[in-house]
């Protein structure tokens, strides 16, 4: 069953009822202003940073689950119903209900009593403020008296502290109206030096600042007292809860329509022209008054959201693909890629499952999330790779995740995750094979942010590499510390309290437990290392490392290697974890897809076996497994990973940032037809038609999809935020379809379907378009290529001469 459906010629997702089994979300903004919104128009907005500068309030958990948000009322004036056109609060049964999700806006919209009101929602490029851009018409064959209301809760910026220490926060609400615009500047008087504000184009009948005066007591947002009643009552809040609510009055000739704009912003003054007069206590909005007036202006907003549109259109262009696939052709040109600009924005902050008060941006998480973003703005990812590398402890292991507003490193998830560093090394990778910038490796950057420790970027990569080789543990294998890629996998933990966290709690000194998952990274950063060391003219230190990765394949092959598939693990007693000889959690994913695309085994048998193994257990047709069989009690010598129900997340889920490796594990081992097999199973757009039962977004990824042990086999959890974005994106557009960056040039290397007679790609790469068609002349990957006409040997097209801006490359298999 579906709730809406596609439309890929505007590049929306067109939700046609308004109860999806759970919110489906969009992001507004792609800098740094943001907002999360339903297509029932909840949500909430922040500026950087979910935690420390949150402009609105929303409640998490709520009941109904999606309640607080950028809510417009309308009211017949005439008969005193009033109802909101995006259905939440006030759920009226709505004629012609649809919310258009599309790049970086949202529009939502529907008629009641022949009354119809759009609401385009968007963030303006380069501003940090938000647009409401209402139209209503009247279709009704009469005049309509309305009454239009919007509405929002101002949060007290620190949404931590706003939603615990309430002795404090019910006294600290502060705010000022001037010229109808609702100024929000809790905490202005004292340390603060921004504001927010709402302001409205129409002429303000009425306002009102304080949440109890709107709503009424013991009423909630589908029943504000004030709007019943037809009028607010200019109420000034002092303490308790600040709100923004303007009333504009609309006279509608039959057929006629307005428009009214509504502007949420944020701003900040210098410390010292904080207030004006500049003795007074109140604020200084010189500077914030033409920016108010220019976007209340409908002509401006107009062109705002073109320069939007224009943005996007140039951003997915830079890859485009056309296959047999529709599926594919979507994800890829446009659901994939937007995808990957919210990890890349938010990390694992702020969505509807991520709070935006727990988790900043992740170390391993944002250096992962480059994959799929870095070559849409390559200038965002060199500046996110300085700031993550500037969290980098002296002892070359991170923080797990720092704050975007400060850029520091934050220990409160804790550290000692033993993968860390080597994500940094894939990150810069990434960014090098996309740009050819070699400068950024001598960028100075500081250890955990102190003045004086600056050392050139690349020997932060140095730092990354040994710090694995000062932790191997009693077979030679890395020692895992608190957990690797899988948070869950806590095998130094040992806890028997309930309520401690996994994240930070550690009972044992961890000499013992060790990862075959870190081996597998290690031995691929380090092959990425030794090239860049190569391609620096560092000869020596690249053999150096292609020596310490070939020892570490030889370890795999002799501690890691359980006979069909490779282990996953030590324990702290030296126990295998993965193995046909544990009872239950035999076989992981995680080894068989990091191992196998890390090159491990492919010239032994071992990667063709453990891809066999992935295929007998793990696979299902919702997507492959994390283990098999799930843990079906809790282990204390495992930690997180069996404290989850068998079927969810960790223990046993289909954790979809995962698959993708298996996807390029298959390629790897020459199966197209497998990769492009995986790739759909979990593919959101493929799915669209189950939507009942996978509930998440069709247009977007999902971290889990509960596995088969659970009772809800197929159904999606924790949408949007998740390494899966960038990492299916990578695996169909740079292994799958196989147009691939590399240090010197573009690589082709396709292996699709058989079925597939080929494809066709538009690759904007250092500047260059590069038109790629791939045609099968019999079933192999065997590539030979020609660039404008002419064969060339090898599959990697070099950056043509004479500053050519165009090239064709055809590409034949066999
Ligand atoms: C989740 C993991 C997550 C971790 C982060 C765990 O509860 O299962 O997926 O990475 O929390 O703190
Ligand atoms: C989600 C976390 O954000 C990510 O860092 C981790 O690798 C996976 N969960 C698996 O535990």
């Amino acid at each position: 069953m579906k709730f809406g459906y596609f439309d890929d010629e505007k590049r929306e997702y067109v939700i046609t009822r308004p109860d999806t089994p759970l919110p489906w979300i969009n992001y507004l903004g792609c800098q740094a202003y943001f907002g999360i919104i339903s297509n029932t128009a909840g949500g909430y907005s922040f500026y950087r940073d979910a935690r420390l500068r949150r402009l609105t309030r929303y409640r998490y958990n709520n009941v109904p689950y999606d309640l607080s948000g950028r809510y417009i009322y309308l009211r017949d004036d005439e008969s005193g119903e009033f109802w909101s056109s995006s259905w939440q609060p006030t759920q009226h049964d709505l004629e012609d209900y649809t919310c258009r999700h599309g790049m970086g806006y949202t529009l939502i919209g529907s008629r009641y009593c022949g009354i119809a009101a759009h609401t385009n929602y968007f963030v303006p490029l380069d501003e940090n403020l938000e647009i409401w851009q209402l139209t209503i018409a009247n279709q009704r064959s009469r005049r309509a008296s309305l009454s239009v209301f919007s509405s929002i809760e101002f949060c007290l910026w620190d949404a931590q502290d706003d939603a615990t220490n309430f002795q404090r926060n019910f006294s600290i609400g502060q705010v000022e109206i001037e010229d109808g615009v609702i100024y929000h500047k809790t905490e202005y008087r004292e340390r603060r030096d921004h504001f927010a504000y709402f302001a409205c184009s129409g002429k303000v009948e009425a306002f009102d600042t304080q949440r109890e005066a709107f709503l009424g007591p013991y009423r909630s947002w589908d029943k504000p007292a004030a709007v019943e009643r037809g009028r607010l009552t200019n109420s000034i809040a002092h303490g308790w809860a600040p709100i923004g609510a303007h009333q504009v009055k609309a006279e509608l000739a039959p057929g006629e329509s307005r428009q009214l704009i509504f502007v949420l912003g944020y701003h900040e003054n210098p410390r010292e022209q904080k207030f004006d007069p500049p003795e007074s206590q109140t604020l200084n909005k010189k500077s914030v008054k033409p920016v108010i007036a220019k976007y209340l202006d409908s002509a401006q907003v107009e062109a705002a959201f073109e320069k939007l549109r224009q943005y996007w259109d140039g951003l997915l262009a830079i890859c485009q693909v056309e296959t047999p696939d529709v599926h594919t052709n979507r994800m890829v040109n446009i659901w994939n890629a937007y995808q990957c600009m919210a990890t890349f924005n938010m990390s694992r902050s702020a969505s509807f499952y991520e709070s935006g008060i727990g988790r900043g941006l992740g170390f391993r998480d944002s250096n992962q999330d480059l994959l799929g973003f870095v070559h849409m703005v390559p200038s965002r990812a060199r500046e996110r790779i300085l700031d993550l590398a500037a969290t980098q402890l002296p002892t070359g292991g991170a923080y797990h995740q720092y704050q975007p507003l400060t850029k520091r490193g934050n220990n409160d998830i804790g550290g000692n995750f033993n993968d860390d560093p080597h994500w940094l090394i894939l990150g810069v990778a990434a960014y090098l094979k996309e740009t050819g910038d070699w400068s950024i490796l001598d960028e100075p950057v500081p250890y955990d942010n102190n003045p004086g420790s600056e050392q050139p970027l690349y020997e932060h990569l140095q730092r990354s590499f040994k710090y694995t080789l000062d932790r191997l543990g009693p077979h030679g294998l890395p020692l895992i510390g608190r957990a690797d890629w899988n948070d869950c996998l806590n095998l130094n933990c040992f806890s028997d309290t309930p309520g401690q966290s996994f994240q930070t709690t550690t009972n044992k000194d961890g000499k013992v437990a060790e990862s075959v998952f870190i081996a597998g990274l290690f031995v691929l950063a380090g092959r990425e290392l030794a090239e860049i060391a190569q391609c620096r003219g560092l000869a020596q230190e690249a053999n150096d490392y292609l020596a310490q990765v070939a020892a570490m394949e030889d370890t795999i092959r002799q501690h890691g290697w359980d006979g069909e598939w490779f282990l996953r693990a030590y324990d702290d007693f030296g126990r295998k974890i993965g193995s046909k000889e544990c009872l239950e959690g035999k076989i992981f994913i995680e080894t068989q897809g990091f191992c196998v695309l890390a090159g491990v085994g492919l010239d032994d048998g071992r990667a063709v076996k453990s891809m066999e193994s992935v295929a007998q257990y793990l696979a299902t047709e919702h997507g492959i497994i994390l283990q098999q069989p799930a843990y079906s009690k809790y282990y204390l010598e495992l930690g997180e990973i069996s404290s989850y129900p068998p079927g969810y997340k960790e223990n046993a889920g289909i954790f979809c940032h995962n698959n993708p490796w298996v996807m390029i594990a298959e390629t790897r081992v020459g199966s197209g037809d497998r990769a492009h097999d995986y790739y759909s199973r979990i593919n959101p757009s493929a799915r669209e038609a189950i939507s009942d039962l996978h509930r998440c977004e069709p247009y977007v990824y999902a971290q889990m999809i509960a596995g088969r042990d659970a009772p809800t086999f197929g159904e999606a959890k924790n949408s949007w935020l998740t390494g899966t974005a960038a990492w299916n994106y990578y695996a169909i557009t740079q292994w799958i379809l196989g147009i691939r960056t590399s240090y010197v040039g573009l690589e082709i290397s396709p292996v699709i379907p058989k079925s597939w007679r080929g494809f066709k790609a538009t690759r904007i790469f250092r500047g260059v378009t590069y038109h790629i068609a791939v045609e099968r002349a019999g079933e192999g990957n065997h590539v030979a290529l020609k660039v404008d006409g002419v064969p060339i040997k090898g599959n990697t097209v070099l950056p043509p001469a004479g500053g050519r801006k165009e090239v064709w490359v055809e590409a034949t298999l066999s």
